[in-house]
């Protein structure tokens, strides 16, 4: 079991070793979060899936614990897939997940806690009785239906979502429950919508129509909207909606403008899938964790003993405009930033020109920048063929080196000294008739030197390096404020990029050979005629919080 550190990250979630995938079943209960995540107890390939279980006080720093879930029963002997947890009235954690039987037919399974009063909830039951509370019945495609949402009450019933598809029809499938034990499928799905095959790990929730504080997800009245995400197995991303859950004819509406299909926003435009959300009540605000899937071949994989991480979790909660969501890294992050940050402000960068940051651990650091600029007439025209296209097409086309108008300008993430590697984090402004078009890109095309000889070997997708140049639209009105935001978190194989306040998400995996560790700097720069000011940069080193060591047990 040798794990190979070079890649690992300093303060993103990982367990010491071996495969990850989604994050499961997040809660705060009696002072303690949980998570739970599909794990692989024997490689670093997708297998032998049971749940892990960490438990954080802060969200940061985290203690491994025993598996709460492994394959045992018949309703689940072929794995513990992905579910979702639920604090039920007198404050009992429930759990729903899918479990698969011999026959490779998804189940939905629960499991509660075996002992209320141990504080870490190290071990869950699953009853025999009542178990599984949902068995497809035969209308249902019982090998792509799955991942339980958190239950929610309303109209005196308890509800819940299981994705699943027919055919090219991506389906919500809505189950009522008057007592938590007897589930009844509703006559129609709370929503479904064609051409978007199986959806994977469906989250439904309130959101506020003002302010940032979040809602418990039973929390359904004329005053929310509900957000509704799918993570789409056949291209391995999300997108989600926003729009009115019409609990009389138990329907969710999207708004009209809010794109419910492939073309729709996304919460992260990179390695972000599978992602799930959770109130928590301890500081009243809805958080949400991702998991950050690999860019490295499998084979190097298996060499480094590890594979995915869960990304930082992120606060949401609705922008004033109405039409999207808007996500932050959890405050608690901020405990990990050094004393004394590095700060530059006022400096001006103009076309070309390339300002190192000096003096921090470019390999694990927090970055926090804001850019201004005289105007926007250098502007570039927004070419119409774009217009259909999704934005990464155009980042790949501009990327970080064809010099423009109004930018590329931002940073230079694990760049090594010569730029021999780099992963460009940047703006670009279009002008699109009277408006503008900002585009926020994570280019990974350079990110390693490490090539992958497809001729000899014939390699497939999954063995190869994947270097996308991520991209994704800025919704903001450059003309007014002349400005614009950046957050990026770096962390050796991960760069977590948040554009305009949380607006727009991109997280890239990328894996340098010489911008690594000491030898990785960072870099402001811009390529655009406009001249670019940097208003005000912090960039601070991140200290290495707990990461999943074993949490000992009381003898
Ligand atoms: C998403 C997913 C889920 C499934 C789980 C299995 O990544 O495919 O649909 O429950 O992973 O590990």
């Amino acid at each position: 079991d040798k794990v190979i550190e070079t890649h690992r990250t300093g303060y993103h979630f990982q367990p010491p070793k071996h495969w990850i995938n989604d994050p499961n079943g997040p809660m705060y209960f009696n002072g303690l979060y949980h998570l739970f995540y599909q794990y692989n107890p024997k490689g670093s390939v997708w297998g032998n899936i049971v749940w892990a279980h960490s438990v954080s006080k802060d969200l940061i720093n985290w203690e491994a614990l025993e598996p709460a879930i492994e394959a045992s029963k018949p309703f689940d002997i072929k794995g513990c897939w992905s579910g979702s947890a639920t604090i039920l009235p007198g404050n009992k954690p429930f759990i729903q997940y899918t479990g698969i039987d011999k026959d490779e037919r998804q189940l939905q399974d629960f499991a509660v806690p075996k002992n209320l009063s141990d504080p870490y909830l190290r071990e869950w039951v699953k009853p025999d009785q009542g178990n599984p509370f949902i068995d497809p019945d035969p209308s249902v495609n019982a090998s792509a239906f799955r991942d339980p949402t958190t239950a929610w009450f309303v109209n005196g019933e308890w509800h819940t979502v299981v994705g699943s598809k027919k055919d090219m029809l991506g389906i919500a499938y809505l189950y009522t429950s008057k007592d938590f034990k007897k589930w009844v499928k509703a006559k129609e799905p709370l929503h479904s919508v064609q051409g978007t095959g199986m959806w994977e790990c469906p989250d439904f929730y309130p959101v506020s129509q003002t302010g940032d504080r979040g809602l418990d997800t039973s929390a359904v009245d004329k005053s929310v909207k509900h957000v509704f995400k799918v993570s789409l197995d056949l291209t391995r991303f999300e997108y989600y909606t926003i729009g009115v859950y019409d609990t009389d004819k138990e329907k969710y509406i999207p708004d009209e403008g809010s794109v419910d299909s492939w073309a729709g926003i996304r919460y992260d435009y990179g390695n972000f899938y599978a992602s799930k959300s959770f109130f928590d009540y301890k500081k009243h605000r809805r958080i949400l964790w991702g998991w950050a899937n690999e860019s490295d071949g499998k084979t190097r994989d298996v060499n480094k003993g590890w594979a995915g991480i869960q990304l930082i979790p992120r606060k949401v909660w609705l922008d004033p405009n109405g039409k999207q969501l808007l996500q932050w890294p959890v405050e608690e992050l901020e405990t990990l930033r050094s004393a004394r940050p590095v700060t530059l402000s006022s400096k001006v960068l103009k076309q070309g020109q390339n300002i190192e940051v000096e003096g921090i651990t470019a390999a694990q650091a927090d970055v926090e920048v804001s850019f201004s600029f005289q105007s926007l007439d250098k502007a570039e025209p927004f070419d119409p063929k774009w217009a259909d296209l999704p934005a990464q097409d155009v980042c790949h086309e501009k990327g970080s080196t064809v010099p423009g108008g109004v930018g590329p300008f931002g940073l230079l993430t694990l760049a090594s000294e010569k730029l021999e590697e780099l992963t460009p984090v940047m703006f670009r402004v279009f002008k699109k008739g009277d408006n503008h078009v900002v585009l926020f890109c994570s280019d990974a095309t350079s990110s390693t030197l490490t090539k992958d000889d497809e001729k000899s070997s014939n390699l497939t997708r999954d063995e190869m390096m994947y270097k996308p140049s991520f991209a994704g639209y800025v919704d903001v009105d450059l003309s007014k404020t002349k400005k614009i935001a950046l957050r990026s978190l770096i962390d050796h194989s991960v760069v977590e990029s948040f554009a305009e306040g949380g607006k727009t998400v991109i997280s890239s995996r990328v894996y340098p050979t010489l911008a690594v560790g000491p030898k990785a700097h960072l870099f402001l720069f811009n390529n655009g005629t406009e001249e670019v000011t940097v208003d005000k940069l912090t960039a601070w080193d991140m200290a290495k919080p707990v990461m999943n060591v074993p949490l000992e047990k009381a003898s």
